[in-house]
């Protein structure tokens, strides 16, 4: 541009690059000095144009998480005539990330002036973010898998050495005495009763996780749904020693999703006879005109106060005792179902003195968003 004043012709690039929405600066070669840094420039990084300097309290780190001493950050490396080409930057402001990819260009040097470096920045931060929650979806899945294979062949042996036992039996002397294959036969119903219950939590545990738990709501009366889970668990309480308890109470109508709340009270009840030391367990239903509450009370072996949070989590097992019957995923399915209906769940426990779960559910459900037919499966 001929005959057009220097001064000028930079006001006109400096115009130009402010109209840019990702950081963009001008570097003097050699000295590092920062001529120009663009309105995103000024906002995003913390470096200051003109003056050179960088905020003390800025930290820098590369790809790898290493420190990036100043002297080698980006806008130093260029004015030291290094091409760069999407080199990866971190800084570190006050808890804040920020992470960019930098690439230089050189800018042609007019009459007299020192030639420049254009320093260009893609913001990265939301890409590293999603990278993160990849990472721990990944991990999250690897321990699901690891732990659910590990306790689904508990019962699965057991199922095999039985039948094992029996054919062998059957072998030997051509017949099985009628009471040892009723026995056994019991026993080899039992492991399958309780390898399909583990199935049901890890499919119910991916639903959840898919997002896929849609309620599917029916007018229901709760006393209902607990004299059949009750009725699906008396083979267990007979197997624990313990006595299942419904206490009489009136209807307990609202709109619930029958098979969800099965599932959920099943595991309730199925802890409140793992961890109940053979004694009674009793299920109560109540609420008022806007919520229904059902309880599960057991005096078994309690949950200590330290752990009454983590026991929601997924993969949580608080009794060491028990740890070969246990995925550690029943209360985090119970509390997925009861999060889905708009409810809440909590626990009152001492260690040694017992157990009552208490959930509430509003008796009607919103209508937008918070119910619907459930995903074809
Ligand atoms: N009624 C209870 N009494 C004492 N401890 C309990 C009771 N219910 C749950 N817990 C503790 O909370 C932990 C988590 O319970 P959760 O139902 O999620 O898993 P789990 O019973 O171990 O395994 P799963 O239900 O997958 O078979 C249990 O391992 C146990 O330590
Ligand atoms: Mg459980």
């Amino acid at each position: 541009m001929p005959g057009i004043d220097p001064e000028q012709r930079l006001a006109w690039l400096y115009a130009v690059l402010n109209l840019l929405p990702s950081p963009a600066q001008l570097v003097e070669h050699g000295s590092g000095r920062i001529r120009f840094a663009n309105g995103a420039a000024r906002i995003l990084l913390p470096l200051e144009a003109d003056s050179g300097r960088e905020p003390a309290r800025a930290d820098a780190t590369d790809a790898q998480g290493r420190r990036i001493p100043p002297e080698q950050w980006p806008h130093r490396r260029a004015a030291r005539g290094e091409l760069l080409d999407g080199v990866e930057i971190t800084w570190h402001r006050g808890g804040e990330r920020s992470s960019f990819l930098v690439s230089s260009g050189s800018v042609p040097a007019w009459d007299g002036e020192t030639s420049l470096v254009l320093l260009t920045y893609s913001d990265i931060g939301r890409l590293r973010r999603t990278e993160q929650e990849l990472r721990e979806a990944v991990r999250v899945r690897d321990e699901f898998v690891s732990v659910a294979s590990h306790e689904l062949k508990d019962p699965l042996a057991a199922l095999l050495l039985c039948v094992g036992f029996l054919r062998r039996l059957l072998q030997k002397h051509g017949a099985v005495p009628a009471d040892l294959l009723r026995e056994r036969l019991e026993f080899g119903e039992r492991q399958g009763q309780r390898l399909g219950r583990m199935i049901d939590n890890l499919l119910d545990v991916s639903r959840i996780d898919h997002g896929r738990l849609q309620l599917q709501v029916e007018a229901l009366d709760l006393r209902d749904l607990v004299h059949d889970v009750v009725g699906r668990y008396q083979e267990q309480a007979r197997e624990a020693g313990s006595l299942l308890v419904v206490e009489p109470s009136g209807p307990v109508v609202g709109d619930f999703d029958r098979l969800q709340l099965e599932h959920a009270l099943g595991n309730l009840v199925s802890n409140a006879l793992k961890y109940g030391a053979a004694r009674p367990v009793t299920i109560r239903l109540g609420g008022d005109e806007a919520a229904a509450t059902m309880e599960v009370e057991d005096h078994g072996i309690g949950i200590a106060e330290a752990d009454h949070g983590r026991i929601f989590e997924r993969f949580q097992r608080a009794a060491d005792g028990h740890r070969e019957q246990s995925l550690g995923l029943g209360l985090y399915i119970v509390r997925s179902v009861v999060d889905a209906h708009g409810g809440s769940i909590g626990v009152r426990s001492e260690a040694g003195r017992g157990t009552t779960f208490v959930v509430e559910l509003p008796r009607r459900q919103l209508p937008a968003g918070a119910s619907g037919p459930r995903a074809a499966e």
